[in-house]
Parts: structure tokens; C-alpha cells; sequence
């Protein structure tokens, strides 16, 4: 095959953008991006979502049920959000300190997206401003820093006005009149605090209750600095028809009407004045949040009205992800890589599925079974605390049947039950992964209540039966062929009618389980080798190894179609993903996941699954999910066939599976195919055609355009995609190869000819190891050579001894 050559630097500067020197910021230069290019900043239980042009919204615990401020999903106008407007007081003229909502002319614009933060920096009219926003660890608020400087040669007379608009609830508030009636807004003027409380909560409370319960929390805006007004009610901002561009309050210099109408249109609002001499600048500190009373509110924000707890809460959250980002730190040869690996992916994966679990095109703030705990799996080279943490949080959303919720809101407690067949697979599949990664047997004894659950059982188990209990559930649910059955669908959520009447089947699932089973009983020899669990355990360990021979049979009896694996049954019979299919002929996870867990045996058809891969699947943006895509809704198989054609699951690339490719090609060791699927896929890559991708080229986005679609390679729902924790695990552990196993840390690269070695330090099991990959002329083949502190080692597994520090040089052939 052969790999394009592409012309690509550091720091890959676009019309609209580059990295900064380090990668660890994004730096858009104009404000009208193709769509809205935003940060997600979360570090949990706060979260603020930022846009280029200053839109966006924040909230508490959870984005959907408790937004603090009102925001209009609008991917074109992005014109919704928390500003700031500045008013020049002697001309009258004013602008907001982000390009929306005024879109003024400037003569300078710049928004720094960084790790943790975002700053606006605007020039306008000799008035330079620059607004950062960000949330300090561990606080229910956001502090914008607002500096604003005096570049002109005249003395400014100026005022700032923040803008909002309360929410205090869930959101989008269908309800809006009936809602407002419930929002309380008050100004306290020594504090320099707008107050915000809502008499009734859309949430309910323990005993059930829905509609007679006050929302428990306080809202505040606060600034440091003396305030010539506020203003809480949305026509004194505005003006009756006003609109957020043209203020009546910043056309006239003075809120228009009465500012503390309480049952109205809840905004916030402060004015505040500034006079700068030229070459002064000025910076003030603002805050938004919401506490559990009045008193933590004022206190909050009067602390926040302090330069050095501001200074000290950026300080901390900076060291916090220093830490959540510092390991492993990658050198390779490509740029994009690097910054991806080392910066992006894991941000994304922790501060937008993990913590904020929200984004833009995708507002969220629930967990779901199977997205959550996969997304944990980002720590654990850095935090494998959190991953458990994760595991003992889904374990409580299991049922004693061993089913699960698919999705549950944290608040509420409300979930679905779900009817998806590998949601509960999801719960030993990582917890395998993270005992390969520690080793921590013990935690599979910690013992966790199950979910009561809709048969109302209460239970608590060590947390090894909750993932015997997930097994066994997805064994007991076969069809009468011998394949696993498919439910309300499976991975694939758009396969959502296939399994209705419990006689579709899944032939990915019979990839995933199988994997499962033989990873797990391997597990189970260890256990009982070291007494963590009892030998009676045995029959168990036998019958899921029987299972799983008997599993691949099946498989490579019925889902064999000639030239590649089927996807799935409907439950009247339907085979989806066959050569007889008029749409939809192959998909992508049938083949991937066959050959990475061992499903195929002959060399015969993994050669025609390649060659189809290649011919059908693996486009010049990704490989696409299935092909061709469907053009008809078909009431059988689901939504998935819904979805216009070549968008999303339908025939687009849906970057979550694209990049298991990647993973399987390396794990059938051809380096120059995962390199080249990686290249195609990776954002820094696409976003170098920013006018065809649209999409942010720092984050991963959740799919890229298909063929059948009118636009190919445009990229959509960015940020909250599974993709990111995956794509940083295959990078590191397949691309790299630095692969954690039971007996130690593996060693395989699998990387391209064009790179001729890197370097990395990987934290494991309490050792340091500082990895250096580099050719050798006298290699040959897949052969490979470890020095281990300076001396030969045989294969390529590293021995661990905690708290120390080891070298290792691997070498590996020249290509
Ligand atoms: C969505 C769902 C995820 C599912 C994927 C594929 O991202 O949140 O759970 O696996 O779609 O259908």
C-alpha cells in the first residue's frame, strides 16, 4: 500500500488557527470558524462549555437537568451564552468582549482554548480585552478574569456589562412561562452578588416528589469591583423586541425599565464602571456558580472577589491536570500524534465525557452503562483510583438479574433499564483492563449493593459476582443457533429494532463475548492460583471456556458469509451486513472485532476480510461503520437506518469503531495500515481542510461523513465521543505497543516506516519506565531486541519492580 505524503507542520496553522508552541493550547485567530469551535472545561461537579465567538452555557453536576444558564443549541448562529459588553461612556458606542453577540469589526481578535481554560482576547476602538474564564477544582463555579487595557491616546471613560440569562433547572425548559414564574432574582449591593433561587425544582426529591420542592440550590453573579447597577430582569436588558446585539440598556448607557422585576424574565446583570489613562489596563474578577445555600453562595463569591484566591484556585487546577495529562508523555516523529496523545485526547476523554459528560452538539450530564466506564479507562496510566472508582459507580447501577441501567441521571437517580445486549459486557471488560494495569486482585472482593432495580432486590456483592453475574446474564441470552441474542441492539445503539420480539442476533456480540470469556477465565486461573477466589470456581472457568469454543464455531458457521462476518440477525430472520444485502453489505465491527479477539482461524478468510475492508470500508476520511448506506428507513433494523444517508451510523465514519481498526490492524501487525488509518482519521490532519471537516481539529469528533452523504469528510459532533479514551488507549498501547498484561508490561511496536523509533516514560505498577524505540539495521522481520537497565532481555515482556526507575532501549527492524 501506499501512504500519502502530506505537506503538514507544526504547528499546523490554518486559515483559522494553529497549536500554540507547546500543544497545549488551540489558537483560533478569527471568530467565524466553519462551526463553533469550543472548549469543554470540567474538572467535575462545575462545567462551563465555551465557543470561539463566546457563546455557550454552564452548569452543576449535570449539563441537561441542572443548567444554570440558558442556552439555544444552534450550530450556525451560536449566539447564545454568558457576555460581556463594553461601552465606551463618552461615544456611546459598545461591543462585546467576544465576536458574539455584537459581531463588531475589531483590530484584533484570538481565542485561546487551553487545558482547563479559555481566553477571548479582543482589540476594539484602542480598547484591548482579554476574558478568561475558567473552574477552579472542585468548585461549583466559574471565575472569568477581565482585563481590560487602554491602547488608544486618550483618556477612556468605559463601563462592562455582563449578560445572562438564569436557567436554574433542566434544560432546554420547555415550560418557559410557567417556569420564570418560580425564579427569584435579588441584588446585594455591598456584596457586589446577584442572587439567584428557584422556589421549585424540576427535580425530584427522595420521597419522589416532583412539583412542590425548592430547587436546593443558590445561583450567584458577583464581581470584584463597585457596581453602578444590576439588573435581573431580561426587558430592562434589552428592551421590549430588543435583542442581544443591540441592548436598549448598552444603547442608552442605563438599564431601561425596572431592574429586580422577581417573577420575570431572570437575567444577571452587572454594570460596572472603568476609566482607564492610555496605556492603563485594568482586571477584574467576575463569578458565576451555584451553592447549596445563601450563605456558601456569598461566601463563594466573596472569596472569589480576591486576586490571590483566584491566583491560587488556577494554580491548583493547573497542577491538577499537569497530573491527569503527565503520564505517559510521547516523542514521536509526528507532531499531530504527540499532541493528540499528550494533550487532546485524554482532555477530552476527562474534562468532556468524563467529567462534564456534555458538549455542544451533544448536551448530556448522564451516565451511560457502557460510554462511562469505557471512557475510564483513560486513567489508567495516570489514575487507575478513578477507573475503580468508575467500576464500583456502574456496579450500583447493576441489578441483582445482572442487567443494567443503560443510561441513569446522577440528581435524579432516574434511569432506563436497559434491553441492550452488551451494555453489562462493558462491566468485566474493564475491569479486566484495569487489573492488568494493577494487578489490584483485592478490589474484586470490595463489596458493592447491586441497583434494586425494577424486580426490587436488594443485594450486595463482591464486585467479581457483579461481573460473573454480567457474564452469565449475556450467556443465558442465546438463540436457538448457538449466537448471542442482539436485544434493543448492541454496541450499536441504531440497531435499535433488530432484537424487539428477543430473536435478533448479534454476531459482534459473539466477537465481544468471546474475547471476554477467554480473558476472564484466564483471569480466574490466577484468582484461584492465589486464593482470591475458591477452586470451586473451576466449573465456572471450564464452562466459559466451553462456551467460548463452541462460540467461535457458531460464528464461523452461520456469520460467515463468503467474504467477510454479518453483523446481525432481525428477528424475523433478516441477516444484515451479507454481500445478498442491498444496502449495508458490510460493517466494520463484524471484522474488526473478529480478528483482534481471535475469532478467525484461517488464513484463507482473513485475507478476503482484509481485501474487503480495504475495497469497501476504508475511506479516504476513516473507515466507514457499514456500506453501502441505507437509503430507506427499514422498520426492522431501526433508527440507524433513519439517519440521512452517509451521517453517523449510517454509512458514516463513527470514529468510535474507525478506531478500533486501527487497533486491529496492529494487533495483525501491519504498521503501515494503522499508521495510514490514523492519518486519515486524525483531527489535526482533517482540519487542515477546515472548509470541507468544519470541525475543531484538536478534539476527536463523533463522526466524519460517509460517500453517500452530499458532504464527505465533514466532521460532526465533536467532544463527547467515545472515540478520544479509545483512540489515546490504541495510540499508546498498540501504536506504541506498550501494552500493560497480567505478567508485566508488554512491549510490541507497531509503528510506521516513517518513523524511526520515540521515546515515552510510562508510569506502571509503582515503576518508571523511560522508553527509548530505535532501529536496527541488523533486525530482521518482526524481530525485536530489549536492553532492561542495560542487559538483554528474552521476548518482550518487562519485568516490574516497584518505586524504581528503569531504561529501556527496544529495537526494533529498519522497515
Ligand atoms: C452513541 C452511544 C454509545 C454507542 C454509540 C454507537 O455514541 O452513546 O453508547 O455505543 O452511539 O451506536
Amino acid at each position: 500500500m501506499k501512504t500519502a505524503k502530506h505537506p503538514f507542520r507544526f504547528p499546523f496553522k490554518t486559515n483559522y488557527g494553529r497549536f500554540s508552541e507547546d500543544g497545549r493550547s488551540y489558537i483560533i485567530t478569527r471568530p467565524d470558524t466553519p462551526r463553533p469551535w469550543v472548549n469543554v472545561i470540567s474538572t467535575g461537579p462545575y462545567g462551563a462549555v465555551i465557543s470561539q465567538t463566546g457563546s455557550g452555557y454552564s452548569w452543576l453536576h449535570h449539563a441537561s437537568l441542572n443548567r444554570l444558564t440558558r442556552w439555544d443549541q444552534d450550530m450556525i448562529r451560536d449566539e447564545a451564552g454568558r457576555y460581556l459588553y463594553i461601552r465606551d461612556e463618552q461615544s456611546g458606542r459598545f461591543w462585546s468582549a467576544s465576536w458574539q453577540p455584537t459581531k463588531t469589526s475589531y483590530e484584533f481578535y484570538e481565542c485561546v482554548h487551553g487545558v482547563g481554560y479559555s481566553i477571548i482576547t479582543m482589540q476594539k476602538d484602542g480598547i484591548r480585552s482579554e476574558w478568561m474564564i475558567f473552574v477552579p477544582e472542585g468548585e461549583p463555579l466559574e471565575v472569568w478574569r477581565v482585563r481590560i487595557r487602554n491602547v488608544s491616546k486618550k483618556t477612556r471613560k468605559l463601563s462592562l456589562w455582563s449578560y445572562m440569562e438564569w436557567n436554574l433547572g433542566e434544560a432546554p425548559d420547555w415550560h418557559r412561562e410557567f417556569h420564570k414564574l418560580f425564579i427569584e432574582t435579588s441584588f446585594h449591593d455591598a456584596d457586589k452578588v446577584i442572587l439567584a433561587k428557584k422556589r421549585l425544582s424540576p427535580l425530584k426529591n427522595e420521597k419522589g416528589e416532583h412539583w412542590n420542592k425548592t430547587w436546593e440550590y443558590t445561583a450567584w453573579h458577583a464581581v470584584n469591583l463597585p457596581v453602578t447597577a444590576a439588573c435581573g430582569d431580561k426587558q430592562a436588558f434589552l428592551g421590549n423586541y430588543g435583542s442581544k446585539s443591540s441592548p436598549a440598556a448598552l444603547q442608552k448607557g442605563a438599564y431601561v425599565g425596572p431592574t429586580t422585576h422577581r417573577w420575570d424574565d431572570g437575567i444577571a446583570s452587572l454594570q460596572v464602571p472603568v476609566t482607564l489613562k492610555p496605556g492603563e489596563e485594568r482586571t477584574s474578577l467576575w463569578t458565576l456558580g451555584a451553592a447549596t445555600s445563601e450563605k456558601v453562595a456569598l461566601n463563594l463569591a466573596k472569596k472569589y472577589q480576591n486576586f490571590s484566591h483566584v491566583e491560587k484556585a488556577w494554580h491548583q487546577t493547573e497542577i491538577l491536570w499537569d497530573k491527569l495529562l503527565g503520564s505517559p508523555v510521547v516523542e514521536t516523529p509526528d507532531a499531530a500524534f504527540n499532541v493528540m496523545t499528550n494533550v487532546w485526547l485524554k482532555y477530552q476523554a476527562m474534562s468532556a465525557r468524563f467529567f462534564g459528560r456534555t458538549a455542544y452538539y451533544q448536551t448530556g450530564g448522564a451516565y451511560g452503562f457502557r460510554d462511562q466506564l469505557q471512557d475510564s479507562q483513560v486513567f489508567l496510566p495516570v489514575r487507575p483510583d478513578l477507573t475503580l472508582r468508575q467500576i464500583r459507580l456502574h456496579c450500583a447501577h447493576q441489578f441483582a438479574s445482572g442487567r443494567v441501567f443503560h443510561w441513569w441521571h446522577p440528581l435524579s437517580e432516574e434511569g432506563a433499564p436497559s434491553r441492550y445486549s452488551d451494555d453489562l459486557l462493558w462491566l468485566p471488560f474493564v475491569v479486566l483492563n484495569y487489573l492488568k494495569e494493577t494487578v489490584n486482585y483485592s478490589a474484586l472482593l470490595e463489596k458493592v449493593p447491586y441497583h434494586p432495580g425494577p424486580e426490587n432486590i436488594r443485594l450486595t456483592e463482591p464486585i467479581y459476582r457483579h461481573c460473573v453475574r454480567a457474564i452469565d446474564n449475556v450467556l443465558n441470552r442465546f438463540s436457538e443457533r448457538g449466537l448471542p441474542l442482539i436485544g434493543t441492539g448492541d454496541w450499536n445503539d441504531g440497531l435499535s429494532a433488530t432484537g424487539r420480539d428477543e430473536k435478533g442476533e448479534s454476531v459482534w456480540m459473539g466477537h465481544f463475548l468471546y474475547g471476554v470469556l477467554m480473558d476472564w477465565s484466564r483471569l480466574m486461573e490466577s484468582l484461584m492460583s492465589q486464593g482470591v477466589i475458591s477452586k470451586s470456581e473451576d466449573h465456572r472457568r471450564k464452562r466459559y471456556l466451553q462456551r467460548a469454543a463452541r462460540l467461535k464455531k457458531t460464528i464461523n458457521r452461520l456469520a460467515w458469509d463468503g467474504r467477510w462476518y454479518s453483523r446481525a440477525t432481525c428477528d424475523d430472520g433478516t441477516v444484515l451486513g451479507s454481500r445478498q444485502c442491498r444496502d449495508g453489505k458490510i460493517f466494520l465491527n463484524a471484522q474488526t472485532w473478529a480478528l483482534m479477539n481471535g475469532i478467525v482461524d484461517s488464513p484463507q478468510r482473513k485475507r478476503s476480510i482484509l481485501s474487503s475492508l480495504q475495497k469497501h470500508l476504508y475511506g479516504p476520511h476513516g473507515s466507514l461503520l457499514l456500506y453501502p448506506a441505507y437509503r430507506t428507513p427499514d422498520s426492522r433494523i431501526g433508527y440507524l437506518t433513519r439517519y440521512a444517508p452517509g451521517t453517523r451510523e449510517n454509512g458514516g465514519i463513527y470514529m468510535h469503531a474507525a478506531v478500533w481498526a486501527i487497533q486491529m490492524e496492529c494487533a495483525i501487525s501491519r504498521p503501515q495500515w494503522a499508521w495510514e488509518l490514523y492519518r486519515r482519521l486524525c483531527p489535526v490532519y482533517r482540519g487542515m481542510d477546515p472548509e470541507r471537516y468544519v470541525c475543531e481539529p484538536y478534539v476527536t469528533p463523533g463522526n466524519v461523513d460517509g460517500p453517500d452523504s452530499p458532504t464527505p469528510g465533514r466532521g460532526g459532533w465533536t467532544w463527547y465521543t467515545g472515540s478520544a479514551a479509545w483512540l489515546f488507549r490504541i495510540s499508546t498501547e498498540w501504536m506504541m505497543g506498550i501494552r500493560p498484561d497480567w505478567d508485566g508490561l508488554r512491549i510490541r511496536p507497531c509503528i510506521p516506516k516513517e518513523w524511526n523509533g520515540f521515546r515515552t516514560v510510562r508510569r506502571f505498577r509503582g515503576a518508571e519506565y523511560r522508553i527509548r524505540v530505535l532501529r536496527d539495521k541488523t533486525l530482521r522481520g518482526d524481530r525485536q531486541e530489549i536492553l532492561f537497565d542495560g542487559k538483554k532481555i528474552v521476548g518482550d515482556l518487562l519485568p516490574s519492580t516497584p518505586g524504581k526507575q528503569h531504561d529501556v532501549v527496544v529495537l526494533i527492524p529498519e522497515s
